[in-house]
């Protein structure tokens, strides 16, 4: 049975800025609590304003492991001034640009996870190539064009351990459903399509994949 999380949880949750629905928030939420059993860290990708990081490091806090939670904070291109995403709150008001750092940090205190979220700031592709540990879930909602989902794909996915998941957010397999473009779904059929990854559900956008061998292929 799916278990929820707690009360003041979610409402940190709909208090969030943020871009992620209540269902596909709690298939996220379950998804780990499912990888937390593993006893590794938990990994998004795509802070933003910290809607998702509440409910990975609600989960981490239930499974005593930690959240990680990745974003240069300066917002991805649909989010940028003068595209349909943009929210005005979300610049600095000295330097004129995106930082959803500040919105990110007041989200996590008022949730009560700062001692179980831990931000990393800065470019995945950066990050990823420094990474050395195992992790028990990814969650990879980061940029959306295919430059950016190919780099979270091939920097994270490597780092899933086996038996942890591989989580993947707005998942449109129809063009006509997409909202920013189909890069997402490429990644979701390249990690099928690579023998190391199950999927588990489905939930609205959101695709579950667990790790259930270690080598990674490429299909040709
Ligand atoms: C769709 S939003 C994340 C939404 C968030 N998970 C939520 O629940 O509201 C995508 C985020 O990815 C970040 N991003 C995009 N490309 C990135 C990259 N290459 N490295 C780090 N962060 C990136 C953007 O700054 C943006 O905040």
């Amino acid at each position: 049975m799916a278990v929820a999380p707690k009360p003041e949880i979610l409402a940190a949750f709909e208090a969030a800025k943020g871009f992620m629905p209540l269902g596909e928030g709690l298939a996220l939420y379950e998804a780990a609590l499912d990888a937390g059993r593993l006893g590794l860290p938990l990994l998004e990708v795509g802070t933003y304003c910290g809607r998702s990081a509440i409910l990975l490091g609600a989960a981490a806090r239930e499974a005593g492991v930690v959240a990680l939670t990745l974003d240069h904070h300066r917002g991805s291109e649909e989010q940028q001034p003068g595209w349909e995403y943009h929210d005005p709150e979300t610049v600095d008001p000295e330097l004129g640009v995106m930082d959803t750092l500040p919105t990110f940090r007041r989200t996590l205190y008022r949730a009560g996870l700062e001692e179980h979220v831990v931000a990393l700031v800065g470019r995945s592709p950066q990050i990823a190539k420094v990474w050395g540990t195992p992790l028990g879930l990814v969650f990879v909602d980061g940029g959306h064009t295919d430059e950016h989902a190919n780099a979270d794909y091939e920097g994270w996915a490597p780092h899933v351990a086996e038996g942890g998941l591989l989580v993947i957010h707005d998942v449109f397999p129809e063009p006509e459903d997409e909202f920013t473009g189909q890069a997402p779904y490429r990644i979701y059929l390249r990690a099928l399509g690579s023998g190391a990854f199950t999927e588990v559900s489905a939930t609205d956008s959101l695709r579950v994949l667990r790790r259930t061998r270690a080598g990674i292929r490429e299909q040709g």
